[in-house]
């Protein structure tokens, strides 16, 4: 016989948004069980993007003194444009009244995780779903291998797949690991972790000639800086001079302060919406859900926005027997999901130079960039949905 845990919420990965799922379920009084088949110190070493809309910020102070966004984070009241050798500065508060926070994501699951075990959750890592089964029975199963590769199944009232873009649980929802609507991007980021100071007050986001880049920070001495790069990019390809010359020339204007590069890697560019979120007692949040390309910083707070609307449904069915929240999770998730779709989507286009680019394509993007810049509309269109739409709306 195969051993089985029994709960009342499987959540299978324990990212962000496995792990605030598992937060506000247990504030409401329902016991969960979490999975991840990395290990924490995986997890908590990941680099992912920075950026936290006030929304989330806002559902990260529920974790009390364990959230150190508002002490190690830093809120941020604008970005800069810049594209045609000016930049222009947009900024949140007159536009829109709110505000984002540069805190590396890795630091919220480090909040995260600590909150979760000293909460006394129980939090597996090492732990491996092989499948979701019996979604549409009351009583769905993950059937799962321990650290030690030994089978085990956790039965539940409810199956969470938070188990990122390469969802296990997702085929116990679509039918199939995949289905959903796809799109890929001629390019991709290279980014770069280095030690050096910031080189400007808030984040650039360059158009140039060459290519788009991102001048993000972490720290008063990390910093965190892309530039678009073609998707097949090798990060032993360059060597760091030639690193600093890449991301040098795609923002004329600011002197980047150099350092020693310590992290390299290559973001793949995707967008992709599974064709269903809900099949009988299975939801997917986050990642296993959708995919976003990475400008704008939207894919966290995505997850983050699933897991607000998954929790409210989940205490409505498991506490007042009340099943139409859930039924409903589904449309109300897809409308803020597919806004953030166009909204990276346009970001990207708005930002980077495609590979066949025409000079009309090139003239067009300037002007579409000040089209933007140039318009107070234009600018709060941007700032609105930077630093996020209202968590309720929806
Ligand atoms: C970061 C990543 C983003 O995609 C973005 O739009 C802003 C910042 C980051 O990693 O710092």
């Amino acid at each position: 016989m195969t051993p089985t845990v029994r709960t009342r919420v499987a959540i299978v990965g324990a990212g962000p948004a496995g792990l605030l799922l598992s937060h506000l379920l247990d504030a409401a009084g329902i016991p969960s069980v979490v999975i991840d088949q990395r290990s924490r110190d995986e997890i908590e070493s990941t680099i992912r993007a920075g950026i936290l809309e006030q929304g989330t910020v806002e559902l990260l102070d529920t974790l009390g003194d364990a959230s150190r966004v508002r002490t190690v984070g830093h809120r941020h009241d604008g970005i800069e444009l810049r594209f045609a050798g000016e930049g222009h500065r947009i900024d949140f508060p007159s536009l829109v009244g709110r505000s984002v926070w540069l805190y590396p994501q890795h630091e919220v699951l480090k909040d995260l995780i600590a909150a979760r075990l000293a909460a006394g959750q129980d939090l597996r890592f090492g732990v491996t779903a092989e499948n979701v089964v019996d979604a549409e029975t009351d009583r769905p199963r993950v059937i799962a291998r321990d650290a030690e590769g030994q089978p085990f199944e956790i039965e539940a009232e409810f199956v969470v797949g938070s188990d990122g873009s390469r969802s296990v649980a997702r085929a116990a929802v679509t039918g199939s690991s995949t289905g959903g609507y796809f799109r890929e991007y001629p390019f991709a980021w290279f980014g770069i972790l280095c030690e050096a100071p910031p080189s400007a007050d808030e984040l650039i986001y360059s158009n140039s000639p060459d290519g788009f880049a991102l001048i993000s920070q972490r720290s008063a001495t990390v910093q965190r800086m892309y530039f678009q790069c073609d998707p097949g990019t090798d990060t032993a390809a360059y060597s760091e001079a030639q690193l600093w010359d890449e991301l040098q020339k795609r923002v004329p204007g600011t002197t980047l302060k150099e350092g020693p590069i310590f992290q390299r890697d290559v973001l793949r560019f995707r967008s992709f919406v599974a064709h269903e979120l809900l099949r009988g007692r299975v939801a997917l949040v986050g990642d296993a859900a959708h995919t976003v390309p990475p400008t704008g910083a939207k894919g966290m707070n995505l997850a983050v926005a699933d897991v607000r609307l998954l929790a409210d449904a989940l205490r409505a069915l498991l506490l007042d027997g009340d099943a139409r929240p859930l039924e409903t999770y589904p449309e109300r998730a897809l409308r803020r999901i597919w806004k953030a779709q166009h909204f990276s989507w346009w970001m990207t286009s708005l930002l980077h130079v495609a590979p066949d680019a025409t000079d009309f394509d090139r003239r067009r993007q300037l002007g579409e960039l000040r089209g933007v810049v140039e318009s107070r509309h234009g600018q709060a269109y941007l700032a609105e949905a930077y630093c996020g739409w209202p968590l309720t709306s929806g």
